[in-house]
């Protein structure tokens, strides 16, 4: 074993058996640092399967707070929300978004006072579910999404979320001073104990394209005025080093998987703590693989979660949240 031409350094040592392999495992990711993504729909009265998600539904008031117990039972860290208005609702402004009996705050309060003292309750603080157009914000008339007037708007939703009593608000519209403004709104209303957790490096991605069938989105063309290029790490880190300057309690980089860089770069940047979001595409890529035998579906859920964890992502939102929580613990 030893000898000119054979190799004096043998790390293969010490992967030699299961104990030293669980010994030396650098990170594992344990069932808190999970989120479950959930969907509530308007006026539905029985769960709805989303045909481009197996597995995942949108929820009626009534199976949102049971599938919310589940959640807590699994022991993930939180849930995050997304509302779907009744689609004769939908407005300009996404109004509904604003309205405290908008499905959003509804089911927020819903679900706060079923598990808000197991579990983390965040929401999406977006307009894209609300609006006709299917845009983030609101339209100027050249069709331009007018920064300035969605932050009034998003400065509003933060408020009526915060009083249904979410943990965490997550902006994820990509608009300039997003952070800030809702950050001030919160403050200056009495709300200085609810979170942000920013939607900081948001990629323009074809990876959303499942969500998008799971929220009912009325978007026609793309959300590139605003989300990020595919090609920008650079421009990641910095859109996360101006929210942490805005009041960002925690960023996120979305989606996962081919953003890995992005986190790890994010990661050294920041000292508030990172999230990723695995996203629809990505989940629904691995499910259609694995129905056709094509891939161990528990094997491939594992390895992307751990390598979200490795590349430095504290929280990981993951519409696989409870199976990962059963087989991680
Ligand atoms: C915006 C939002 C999107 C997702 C989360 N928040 C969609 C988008 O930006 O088009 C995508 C999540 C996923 O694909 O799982 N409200």
């Amino acid at each position: 074993m030893s000898g000119p031409g054979f190799p004096v350094v043998r790390p293969r040592r010490m992967r030699r058996t299961p104990a030293l392999r669980r010994m030396l495992a650098e990170v594992r990711v344990r069932p808190e640092q999970l989120v479950l993504p959930m969907f509530v729909a308007e006026g539905i009265d029985a769960p709805r399967p989303i045909a481009s998600m197996p597995g995942v539904v949108q929820h009626s008031r009534d199976s949102l707070r049971a599938a919310a117990t589940e959640a807590a039972a699994a022991g993930i860290g939180g849930v995050m929300l997304f509302g779907l208005p009744d689609p004769e609702k939908k407005d300009a402004t996404g109004s509904q978004a604003i309205d405290p009996a908008g499905i959003l705050n509804v089911a927020i309060t819903d679900v706060v006072g079923e598990v808000g003292e197991q579990l983390t309750v965040m929401s999406d603080l977006c307009l894209d579910e609300f609006t006709d157009h299917g845009h983030c914000g609101v339209l100027d008339p050249d069709g331009w999404v007018d920064n300035d007037r969605t932050l009034e708007l998003y400065a509003e939703m933060s408020l009526a979320h915060a009083a249904a009593g979410v943990d965490l608000v997550g902006p994820s519209g990509m608009m300039d001073g997003q952070v800030a403004a809702v950050r001030r709104a919160l403050d200056d209303h009495d709300h200085g104990g609810t979170g942000i957790l920013a939607y900081s490096a948001k990629y323009a991605s074809p990876a959303y394209g499942p969500f998008r069938e799971a929220v009912n989105s009325s978007l026609q063309g793309d959300r590139r005025t605003y989300q990020q290029d595919p090609a920008n790490r650079r421009e990641g880190v910095r859109e996360a080093l101006l929210d942490v300057e805005e009041g960002a309690d925690a960023v996120m980089v979305k989606p996962a998987m081919s953003y890995l860089d992005v986190v790890a770069a994010v990661r050294a940047a920041v000292s508030v703590p990172v999230a990723t979001y695995h996203v629809s595409g990505e989940y629904a890529m691995v499910e259609a693989a694995a129905a056709r035998g094509w891939v161990d579906r528990d094997a491939v859920m594992l390895e992307q979660l751990t390598a979200c964890h490795r590349a430095g992502a504290d929280v990981i939102l993951t519409y696989w949240a409870l199976d990962a929580a059963a087989l991680l613990r």
